[in-house]
């Protein structure tokens, strides 16, 4: 498995696992599912408070307990919470129910009411007080980004985590430029496109297929590579079978040409800019 540096933090492999409804999931199957991906090298786990409304932090806590320190460990607050002291606590609730004394990086899960000054002060004292190693953002815009450095200037955010698929490729048009010259990590969520996985019937799903076949691999695995096709960019792809992650974590050993990567640009086009950044 391919590792890059996450921003200013860690190196971190390209591919991670989410963990967004994985509540609803068979448990066992779940728990096996995410120590698959661990043997495997995906060891950047993705996950958050809004999940199963704690129940999936309580999930990935059995998963890694004997192997926390193999784990790149994420989870987010979650706008409503986000105030200064509100998001202190909502860390404090995370880490009993993962388990642990601490996260590798926390986000703010999108921008909400709470003035970014309050969320920022409040992940530097928990990062002062070693209970988050690192910070950043999710579902930021240019702007907003803009917003956060100048507020926080060189130390922040290590990462903006934001949708990225193969039918969904608005964030290459500023975001990724603005964190590839600020040094961020860009982490990219439902790298699926959630339930539109493009099928073989389609045009741009037989160019997945022939692609696919030339390397012995999977569709998903083209897309996934696809999808870290820059230096700055990671993917957490979801899922609750073992056989699936173990697919998922082949990705990241998979090498496309110039000549592959330009017919899946042209298969799956950029699309027009808008004005906001889309959201799943
Ligand atoms: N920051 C945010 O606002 C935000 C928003 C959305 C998601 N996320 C994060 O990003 C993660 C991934 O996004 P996502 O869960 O929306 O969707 P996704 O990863 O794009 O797709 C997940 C779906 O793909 C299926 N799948 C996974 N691997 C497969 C394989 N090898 N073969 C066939 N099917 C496979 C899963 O099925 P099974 O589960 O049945 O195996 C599930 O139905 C989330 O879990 C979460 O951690 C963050």
């Amino acid at each position: 498995m391919e590792r890059r540096r996450f921003g200013s933090s860690a190196e971190v492999p390209i591919i991670g696992q989410g963990t967004w409804n994985l509540e609803i999931a068979d448990r066992a199957s779940a728990i096996a599912t995410l120590r698959r991906g661990l043997d495997l090298g995906m060891t950047h786990i993705d996950t958050a408070e809004m999940y199963g409304d704690g129940a999936v932090e309580r999930i990935v806590g059995e998963a890694i307990a004997d192997r926390r320190d193999q784990v790149f460990l994420v989870s987010k607050v979650v706008p409503e919470n986000a105030s200064r002291r509100g998001t202190i606590e909502a860390c404090e609730r995370s880490l009993a129910r993962l388990r642990t004394d601490r996260l590798d990086c926390y986000l703010l899960h999108w921008r909400g009411s709470y003035p970014l000054a309050d969320t920022i002060a409040a992940f530097e004292e928990l990062q002062r007080d070693g209970k988050i190693l690192s910070w950043g953002v999710s579902n930021f815009d240019a702007r907003d980004l803009e917003e956060a450095r100048r507020l926080a200037g060189k130390r922040g955010p290590v990462c903006n985590q934001v949708l990225y698929h193969l039918k969904e490729r608005a964030i290459e048009h500023e975001v990724l430029r603005w964190c590839e010259r600020h040094g961020s990590a860009v982490v990219a969520y439902s790298p699926f496109g959630h339930d539109r996985f493009p099928g073989p019937e389609t045009r741009g799903g037989r160019v997945l297929v022939e692609v696919a076949a030339a390397h012995h691999a999977t569709a998903r695995q083209v897309a996934l590579r696809f999808l870290v096709r820059h230096p700055s960019l990671f993917a957490i792809p979801k899922a609750s079978h073992p056989d699936r992650a173990a697919e998922n974590a082949a990705a990241g050993d998979l090498r496309l040409t110039d000549e592959e990567t330009a017919r899946i640009e042209a298969a799956f086009p950029l699309g027009r800019k808008t004005r906001e950044l889309p959201t799943l």
